[in-house]
């Protein structure tokens, strides 16, 4: 990650309309909990994203989520938190250590048999996903060179009025100048794709305060 700054103002706010707003409940605060815990890095959305990512399942109608990136099941417990009782997620995870915190996390938050979660790169495992129905919404949150891959498949594995969420946009500013940093180059580059592609319909937001400066660029699939 780049250097993290965060202003005067900036975590405070944060917190405030997280107690105004998010009430995510004991069992959030649990899961941020074990990441510590299981020395993991504390690179979770933030309590206000997560908690958009249940409104844009809701106000989506979703049914069926992917997620790329699973940590330790924060923001999937949020996703799985917005789909109705027969929703499912699908989540893809790299490290083994990050599934099983996650599994256990999901479990325990009374998710197990709505989440199902791809251990391994996922650039392996999303081709198994091709043919089934497609997902309704999906979430691009993990290694930053292959997003523009990951935008491709989640193309590929969606329909015309699904949502494709990718964290991650502004990285502390550095994609307006991303000299030696591959990341930085790698989410411009999905952003121009997504600014051109025939296929999606894109914006994006900057967000401040406990994850630094970054953002989400939201698209609808065409
Ligand atoms: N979405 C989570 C945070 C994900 S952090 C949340 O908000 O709670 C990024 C995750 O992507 C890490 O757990 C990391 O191990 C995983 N990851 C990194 N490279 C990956 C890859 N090639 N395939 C799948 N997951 C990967
Ligand atoms: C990092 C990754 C993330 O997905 C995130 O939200 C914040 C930081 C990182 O790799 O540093
Ligand atoms: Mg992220």
């Amino acid at each position: 990650m780049v250097e993290h700054r965060s202003m005067d103002g900036w975590v405070q706010v944060e917190d405030y309309l997280s107690a105004t707003l998010v009430h995510g409940g004991a069992g959030m605060d649990a899961v941020v909990e074990s990441i510590d815990a299981a020395g993991m890095p504390r690179i979770e959305v933030a309590p206000t994203a997560g908690k958009l990512l249940m409104l844009l399942a809701r106000i989506q109608g979703a049914r069926r989520v992917l997620e790329i990136g699973t940590l330790a099941g924060y923001s999937t417990i949020w996703l799985a938190r917005g789909l109705p009782g027969d929703g499912h997620v699908t989540t893809c995870e790299f490290l083994p250590l990050h599934a099983d915190v996650a599994r256990k996390n999901i479990d325990a938050a009374g998710f197990g048999a709505m989440v199902e979660i791809r251990v391994g790169a996922a650039l392996e495992t999303l081709p198994a996903l091709a043919g089934g129905e497609p997902y309704d919404l999906v979430f691009i949150d993990a290694d930053k060179g292959n997003n523009l891959e990951y935008l491709k498949w989640a193309i590929k594995l969606t329909r015309p009025g699904s949502v494709i969420v990718l964290d991650n946009v502004i990285w502390e500013g550095t994609i307006l100048d991303p000299g030696g940093d591959p990341d930085a180059g790698a989410i411009r580059d999905a952003l121009e794709f997504m600014g051109a592609s025939e296929s999606l319909d894109a914006t994006a937001i900057q967000t401040a305060g406990s994850k630094g400066w970054d953002g989400f660029a939201i698209a609808v699939v065409r």
